[in-house]
């Protein structure tokens, strides 16, 4: 295959802000079209690229040139659109949370085999070399054992200064407390880590910092994870000062702290204080890294997509039940 064509559907803050410096930094794919129905977006991306521009995906699957179509979109309308693309044969890399909730997800679940391995998921970080540092400083057992996992995933901070930016956010929890959105990615970073799924959820909480959102803008779970690791995870929005967002993890012999925004690990043991950090910040890393191997799904180099379908399907399983029992610690 020559150079793939991509597209871009979803010209937002990560559509612009991450995937398409992304794909124009990538030598080995050609933008091929941009997507949005909203013209101010449309108009936004025409001042980085020549790319033609569409106001929706139709005009896109009905040219046969393009080859592969990136999904930086809301969730609430991702799965339709994985469907659509996933269905003409073509290569699809769709943003997390793949949906708001299982049951929105259920078509994905049922994609025929020949389409599910077209289909890679955005868990961007999962990619990034920190969390195997991490990983092997866990399963090599620096930390010792009876490992205690705090993470504290804060973001989205309410700016003053920024009213389309909270407008934003509130708009994104109608559709489900901030674990539903930022999960996806916590959750398979556990799953990374820590061998598999949780194997318990123990407890839920949820707390609305102002009576009028549309849903509790903090929210947490204990849960237990194969191997006896305890993590008590909080996930955090829209508060005008943010928590450190973090996630530590504790054991007998060690500490380890992965800083929640640039992945910047510390270890702590009695022989010292040892830092790793890499080159690049980590969004230019990881969606980097994310497209190369988007792009060996596509030209076979790669045969199963990685993160793929059943990886953003338990991510999003195990958020949703956090969020209900959330739900219901409220009720
Ligand atoms: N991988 C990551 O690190 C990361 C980071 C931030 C956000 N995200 C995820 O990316 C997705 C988008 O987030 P965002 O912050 O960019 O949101 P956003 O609201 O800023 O952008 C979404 C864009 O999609 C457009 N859109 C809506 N329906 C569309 C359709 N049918 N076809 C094409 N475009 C359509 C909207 O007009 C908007 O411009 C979310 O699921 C979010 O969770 C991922």
């Amino acid at each position: 295959m020559n150079v793939p064509a991509i597209a871009l559907a979803g010209l937002g803050e990560i559509g612009l802000g991450a995937h398409l410096p992304a794909l124009l930094r990538n030598p080995g794919v050609r933008l091929a079209a941009v997507v949005d129905p909203d013209p101010a977006r449309r108009a936004l991306a025409a001042e980085h690229t020549g790319a033609p521009a569409f106001d929706s995906i139709g005009e896109v699957l009905a040219d046969p040139a393009i080859d592969a179509v990136v999904l930086a979109t809301p969730p609430w309308v991702t799965p339709n659109l994985v469907g659509r693309v996933a269905a003409t044969g073509r290569f699809v890399l769709a943003e997390k949370p793949l949906a708001v909730s299982s049951s929105a997800a259920a078509p994905l679940a049922k994609l025929p085999a020949g389409q599910r391995k077209r289909v890679q998921v955005g868990l961007t970080y999962r990619h990034d070399p920190a969390l195997e540092v991490l990983r092997d400083w866990i399963v090599s057992g620096r930390l010792g054992d009876g490992l205690l996992v705090r993470a504290h995933i804060y973001d989205e901070r309410r700016a003053p200064d920024a009213p389309e930016h909270e407008r934003r956010i509130e708009a994104t929890l109608a559709h489900g407390m901030p674990v539903v959105h930022e999960g996806a990615h916590v959750f398979d970073w556990f799953a990374t880590l820590f061998g598999g799924p949780p194997e318990r959820l123990e407890d839920s909480w949820a707390v609305a910092t102002r009576p009028d959102l549309p849903s509790a803008n903090l929210c947490g779970a204990r849960l237990t994870y194969p191997g006896g690791v305890t993590v008590l995870a909080e996930f955090g929005w829209l508060t005008d000062a943010l928590p450190r967002c973090e996630i530590s993890v504790v054991g007998d012999r060690g500490h380890a702290e992965l800083d929640g925004f640039t992945f910047d690990l510390r270890l702590t043991t009695a022989a010292g204080v040892e830092r790793v950090a890499f080159d690049e910040d980590r969004t230019t890393r990881c969606f980097d890294l994310q497209l190369t191997r988007f792009t060996e799904l596509i030209s076979g180099a790669r045969a199963v997509p990685s993160p793929g379908l059943a990886d953003g399907l338990a991510a999003l399983e195990i958020s949703e039940r956090v969020a209900v029992l959330a739900a219901w610690s409220l009720a």
